[in-house]
């Protein structure tokens, strides 16, 4: 098997691995560093993210309200300690990227602008029109270019973590053009692997974010936390799940129920605001968890609209008037045009809650050091926790880039402490294992299981019982079930035996992780019998701080289900109180 041999090994090519691989190139341009992604960087699922990257940019706001909305936003299950330093590293790094190229939206002044979004009670999303994700992936693709020491590995598919000795020594992958495996020996790895939400049948998310990174870690013993929180995204449009970005709620647009009522003033987010006026703090821009769940009572109410996919709410626009729909949405009118049929100019457009983030992830410490030497995380796919119960928009992008600098500046220390161990001819014996099991994949006949049927079944039961609200009884079934999906995965066959792009044998590889973490998402929620954030129990209605301020860790057991322990949360200085989002105007 060839082998490639580097200083540290960064699974992903989007905002975090990108982020995590320029931290270093810069720091000591003599260290090699491989970046392994399934995909072309410019294709990775940054790419798709429209609204804005948080940090604190203008007089009126401070650092501490920035903490305060995060934490208040994440219903008080995020890490104190993590969500200082996004807040603190948030506006460098934002300020990083315009020196390196992002083409930032402007005030009339020239100052960089920034819009209102939800659960943020000041305005500090910074923005480049509703294309956040791609100038902010292409500013780090371009910047990345500069540095020799990094070498990429497009369309390589990672299968496995080589550890020995108790510390993460490289990984194997799978060069798709070729179909071979090759063995990435690192010092450390870095995963930046991006979220799952390809487990729900109804999702903002991309073909690719199928869990991979999470998966990867899990099975090598590191525990997935906090998977149980799964965040909606209140509007995504009903024909694909594209997303229509918060922003479109942020320059002033207003959400409607059949008898045109703006609803969420019923939901504890009013009173009613004036159309056409920014506000902040209320209503349409409350947090995501609490507007989905107003959708999903408004839904049981029968207030919601028919359309020929399903119900939904209308997000109207029109009083922004063209011109600031085209100079602040134009990716919006874009895709409600082409996906919809509808221009937000002249129509009202239909919109649903939509699968788009996962808050739980990999288990990391506020370094990016997950609990295996060597290995670190970083993005959608870590959970360090700055997220909580409910991530609010635009925190992420912000995160990714301070997290995967963090990762960088982790994973170099740890290199410099010489504690990097592990038997050469063990690792190899591990790589080829490794490559043995994706070769056995090809042998298996006569099972007769579908991917495709799987999949299907795999979303259907989650978004069954995993939804927006679930109940224990629910929750109970999709265990069973998941079981039942995981044990008939060791009977798939591929159709496809060739080398070259095998996407059959792809789909396939994805489609184990993806029933890994979901089985993470439904054990989890399961035993958190409470209600909090974006984990509604309607069996369990009430936040238990009792028995569960605390992360949920999944402890991954081979065919068997994950063992579920739980760690603490760490508060420095807010203590759990009350999420209020009835307030009037900023
Ligand atoms: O609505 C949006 O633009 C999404 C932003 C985010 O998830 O951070």
């Amino acid at each position: 098997m060839e082998t490639i041999t580097s200083d540290i090994a960064i699974i992903g090519a989007g905002g975090a691995g990108l982020r995590a691989a320029i931290a270093i190139a810069q720091a000591d341009p003599g260290l090699r560093i491989a970046l392994i992604s399934k995909v072309y960087p410019m294709r990775s699922h940054t790419c798709a993210a429209e609204g804005g990257a948080a940090g604190v940019i203008k007089s009126d706001d401070s650092l501490e309200q920035h903490f305060n909305d995060t934490v208040g936003g994440g219903d008080w299950l995020c890490d104190q300690d993590a969500v200082d330093i996004l807040v603190q590293e948030a506006p460098k790094e934002l300020l990083q990227l315009e020196h390196w190229g992002c083409p930032w939206s402007r005030e009339t002044d020239g100052s960089v602008a920034v819009r209102p979004f939800g659960g943020m009670k000041k305005q500090r999303t910074w923005f480049a029109a509703d294309k956040t994700g791609f100038h902010i992936l292409h500013t780090l693709f371009q910047t990345s270019l500069q540095f020799p020491s990094i070498t990429r590995y497009d369309e390589f598919y990672a299968t496995e973590l080589l550890v020995d000795d108790g510390c993460c020594q490289g990984l194997t992958a799978i060069e798709m053009r070729s179909g071979q495996i090759r063995q990435f020996r690192a010092r450390a790895v870095i995963v930046a692997g991006g979220g799952a939400g390809r487990m729900f049948p109804f999702t903002t998310n991309g073909a690719i974010k199928t869990g991979d990174g999470m998966a990867l870690a899990y099975r090598a013993g590191v525990p997935l936390k906090d998977m149980e929180f799964v965040q909606y995204h209140p509007t995504g449009l009903p024909s694909t799940g594209t997303l229509l970005t918060e922003a479109c709620r942020g320059e002033g647009g207003v959400l409607l129920n059949k008898q045109g009522r703006r609803f969420l003033q019923d939901y504890g987010m009013g009173p009613e605001t004036p159309l056409g006026k920014p506000v902040l703090k209320t209503m349409e821009l409350g947090p995501r968890d609490r507007l989905s769940q107003a959708f999903w009572h408004e839904q049981k109410k029968g207030n919601m609209v028919a359309t020929e996919w399903g119900d939904a709410m209308l997000l109207d626009m029109r009083h922004l008037g063209e011109k600031k729909i085209n100079e602040r949405l134009p990716l919006v009118r874009d895709m409600s045009i082409s996906y919809m049929g509808v221009d937000p100019v002249r129509d009202p457009v239909p919109v649903r809650p939509v699968v788009h983030y996962m808050m739980g992830g990999i288990h990391t410490d506020i370094r990016a050091a997950t609990p295996l030497a060597g290995l670190y995380a970083a993005g959608e796919c870590a959970c360090v926790s700055i997220n909580g119960a409910n991530r609010l928009g635009s925190n992420s992008l912000t995160e990714l880039l301070v997290f995967g600098r963090r990762a960088a500046l982790s994973a170099m220390e740890y290199l410099a402490s010489g504690s990097a161990r592990g038997n050469a001819q063990a690792i190899d014996a591990r790589a080829e294992s490794a490559r043995g099991q994706v070769r056995a994949l090809f042998q298996r006949s006569g099972g007769g299981e579908s991917i495709a049927g799987l999949r299907k079944a795999m979303m259907h039961t989650l978004e069954q019982h995993a939804g927006i609200y679930r109940s224990g009884e629910g929750l109970t079934e999709a265990c069973a079930t998941l079981a039942t999906l995981r044990r008939r995965y060791a009977n798939i066959e591929l159709h496809d035996k060739t080398n070259v792009y095998n996407t059959d044998l792809l789909q396939a590889l994805e489609l184990g992780s993806m029933l890994d973490c979901a089985e993470a998402v439904a054990v989890s929620a399961l035993e958190r019998r409470e209600s909090r954030g974006a984990h509604q129990r309607l069996d369990c209605p009430e936040r238990d701080d009792a028995r569960f301020l605390k992360h949920s860790l999944a402890h991954y057991q081979g065919e068997a289900a994950p063992r579920i322990s739980y760690g603490e949360v760490v508060i420095t200085k807010s203590q759990p109180g009350v999420r209020d989002y009835s307030g009037g105007h900023a």
